[in-house]
């Protein structure tokens, strides 16, 4: 698993979101929660988790709209900046953070309705046996992204210490065959790479935004879009 060591440093954890969501990564951050509460619908009073949890965004925003969740993350510093932010944003519902490894997650099978997995998929040295995991404790839902592999984003990931695992629609499907999840809804964004927007001011970041959204909404501009937001159900 890519970052596993990474993301244990205090430091990293604490540049965290700075580093991705200021400036023009705002745009960024509102987007991704957006496509998650699109995938989720209304969550109050479901069971979910969200693993590689990471600074918290998903979970503590999740907990603030009434869901009974829990944010898992295999790094302890991340963990506490989760922590610490949840307390910030005053978010005190039914919220707990863990540390756990996605890979054996502590829960019995079909624990949570919904499982969220956001900017953890381009880390996974094996995809199938982690979203077997999720989909062992989901009763019906697995939410989650991916950079994709015939996209701007292959350029950029030369750029990147970490590098990403790329997929393309065919091997989604696969796994998620695989998994015995069934494809409920994609969305396809971001024609530049999320690099881009986050080393620009807000405002220019903003006007190349309304670029790339009017370019994903044409079916190239869309083929070529660098993420994927997956909403999957769980069959039969
Ligand atoms: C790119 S960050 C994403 C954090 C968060 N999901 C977000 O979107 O802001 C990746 C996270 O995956 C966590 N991680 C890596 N390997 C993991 C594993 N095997 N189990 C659980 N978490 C893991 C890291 O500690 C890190 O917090």
């Amino acid at each position: 698993m890519k970052g596993q060591e990474w993301y244990q440093a205090p430091e990293v954890a604490a540049d965290y979101e700075t580093k991705r969501f200021s400036n023009g990564g705002a745009l960024i951050d509102r987007r991704e929660k957006r496509a998650v509460l699109d995938a989720v619908g209304p969550v109050k009073g479901k069971r979910v988790l969200e693993i590689a949890c990471g600074t918290g965004r998903f979970t503590t925003m999740l907990a603030e709209r009434g869901a009974a969740i829990v944010g898992l993350d295999i790094s302890p510093a991340m963990l506490k900046q989760g922590r610490a932010k949840a307390r910030a944003a005053g978010a005190d519902g039914d919220l707990a953070f863990l540390r756990g490894d996605a890979a054996r997650l502590p829960f019995p099978d079909d624990h949570f309705e919904t499982v969220v997995a956001m900017r953890f998929f381009h880390l996974a040295d094996t995809p199938a046996s982690y979203l077997a995991e999720l989909r062992r404790v989901a009763s019906e839902q697995v939410v989650f992204d991916t950079f994709t592999r015939f996209s701007t984003r292959s350029i950029y990931n030369w750029l990147l210490p970490m590098g990403s695992r790329l997929y393309s629609r065919w091997e989604v499907e696969r796994l998620l065959d695989g998994a015995g999840l069934g494809l409920a809804g994609v969305e396809h964004d971001f024609l530049l790479p999320y690099g881009l927007y986050r080393k620009l001011p807000d405002g220019l970041a903003r006007s190349l935004r309304d670029v790339d959204a009017a370019a994903v909404g044409v079916p190239v501009g869309r083929a070529l879009a660098s993420v994927c937001y997956w909403d999957a159900r769980v069959e039969g």
